[in-house]
């Protein structure tokens, strides 16, 4: 039997180690489906692993490095080892391809965001004595007909990725390239997932995309420039809003969250469907980068200050009591003080519960190391970035202050890291809960009264079960 026909006889064990963002774990999941139909059965147990694959991150310098400190590590254990097959997939294996397999001389397979399905064939090229490499990106996969193994599952969240790619071109962001143009999945095999999902007992759902408001699929295509589609096609279309009422729908007793929204393109559409479901969760992750209109033009954002800030009101608007997070990035090419205050203020006003907040790593080959030099001194840029994390401390905790004497709907999803004897859950809004256990289970809903806060937990007692239908 060729290596390549699914297989029931003794399999061999695979180990993911993921690294990065949430669409990352997610591609693990489907990594993990394409091996289990191969034979390859995961492990979490790295020492029993035939088979090691890093799902690697490109997105700042850090990261590449430390993917780089474990695959010295590894090698060593290669050394004790040699049918050991290590494998660098994702992000950094797009963007290095073989100068991986030439630098890294006991990484054995290479492959990038798009090739997942040629997997159990590199493995078998390697088996044969070679080494395999497949970084070919591509506009229609989306492996959306595949069923995600769901790894180190707590079995109450799942991911679902919704579109693949990007074609913005920020121009600090690696993104575009290391994951190639942005296509849709078809709506009808999320809505199939999701009821899986539904029936395997899950509770919430976190659809992934990179520009989710950019989701469009039009009569039995990907995505494919709006204004070049025929009358029929339009009218057929399904964009982002009309997804999350479909998901909403199909599954009225899971919760629905979504990531990442772009400032550009969120609209009022989306954001009533979000309002007249209660089962939508009142969250939106809404990457500002900067508060300076010339910054954010320097990085290719497509928006203004005035424009981020409009989007934020309207959404205020329709959802009060939205909770909405950021991303920033401190120190990009060129940023004077006058402008890094101009980000410092616009946290205030918009009065972010959270972000997420990083000093500007310059990646090669992005037009922003092209067309700048990455002039900022690291000292002044990690000044300036713990400014930015101090002034979001300070929102964040007038946020979560707000929360202390009110009810909250709490999906439970774990032990809390502190004590085994409170639960740690979410609220609408996404931040963090934490809860005696009493005889709550794992997977309900509770209403909790919040009783105090850390600067993004909210601590308080169960006082019901709860409904979100
Ligand atoms: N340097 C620093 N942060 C970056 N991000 C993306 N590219 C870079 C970079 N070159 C941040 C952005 C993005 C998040 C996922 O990572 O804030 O929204
Ligand atoms: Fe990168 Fe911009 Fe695309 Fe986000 S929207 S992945 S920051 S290019």
């Amino acid at each position: 039997m060729s290596t390549l026909e699914p297989t029931t006889a003794s399999s061999r064990k695979l180990y993911i180690e993921s690294y990065g963002c949430a669409m990352n774990f997610s591609d693990s999941e489907i990594i993990a489906s394409i091996m289990g139909e191969h034979g390859f059965e995961s492990t979490n147990q790295e020492e029993e692993a035939d088979v090691i694959f890093l799902n690697t991150c490109a997105i700042r310098d850090n990261a590449e490095q430390r993917i780089r400190t474990r695959l010295i590590h590894l090698r060593s254990n290669k050394k004790q080892n040699s049918d050991l097959i290590i494998g660098v997939l994702g992000c950094m294996a797009e963007r290095l391809k073989d100068k991986l397999l030439e630098e890294e001389k006991l990484v054995d397979v290479v492959a990038g965001p798009d090739s997942y399905r040629e997997l159990p064939k590199l493995v078998a090229e390697v088996d044969e004595g070679g080494r395999a490499i497949n970084v070919l990106l591509s506009r229609e996969e989306t492996y959306g007909d595949l069923n995600p193994v769901r790894l180190n599952s707590n079995g109450v969240n799942a991911f679902v990725s919704i579109m693949r790619g990007c074609d913005n071109m920020c121009s600090f962001c690696v993104v575009p390239f290391t994951r190639g143009r942005e296509r849709s999945r078809d709506p009808k095999s999320i809505i199939k997932e999701a009821i899986e999902l539904q029936n395997q007992g899950y509770k919430e759902l976190i659809l992934l995309g990179q520009n989710v408001d950019s989701f469009l699929w039009f009569g039995g295509g990907a995505k494919k420039d709006f204004k070049k589609l025929t009358e029929e096609e339009r009218n057929q279309s399904i964009d982002f809003a009309d997804l999350i009422e479909m998901v909403a729908q199909s599954v009225p007793n899971m919760r629905i969250r979504y990531s990442t929204s772009h400032p550009r393109d969120i609209n009022e559409k989306v954001v009533h469907v979000m309002a007249k479901y209660l089962n939508i969760c009142n969250y939106i992750h809404l990457p500002a980068q900067s508060g300076n209109s010339r910054v954010l033009e320097a990085m290719s954002r497509n928006y203004t200050r005035e424009w981020y800030m409009d989007k934020i009101t309207m959404i205020r608007n329709i959802i009060p009591d939205c909770g909405i997070s950021c991303d920033i990035i401190a120190g990009f090419c060129t940023e004077t003080e006058k402008e890094h205050k101009d980000t410092l203020s616009l946290i205030e006003w918009a009065k972010f519960d959270f972000s997420y907040m990083y000093k500007y790593s310059e990646r090669p080959g992005t037009p922003a190391a092209k067309k700048f030099t990455d002039d900022i001194p690291e000292d002044v840029k990690g000044r300036r970035l713990s400014e930015i994390i101090a002034i979001q401390n300070k929102v964040s905790k007038e946020k979560s202050t707000d929360y202390i004497g009110k009810e909250v709907i709490v999906l439970i999803e774990n032990s809390s890291k502190k004590s085994d004897q409170d639960w740690m859950g979410r609220n609408d809004q996404n931040l963090v809960v934490v809860f005696p256990k009493e005889s709550y289970k794992k997977g309900e809903f509770v209403k909790v009264l919040v009783e105090r806060c850390t600067t993004t937990t909210l601590i308080g007692k169960a006082i019901g079960i709860a409904s979100i239908s």
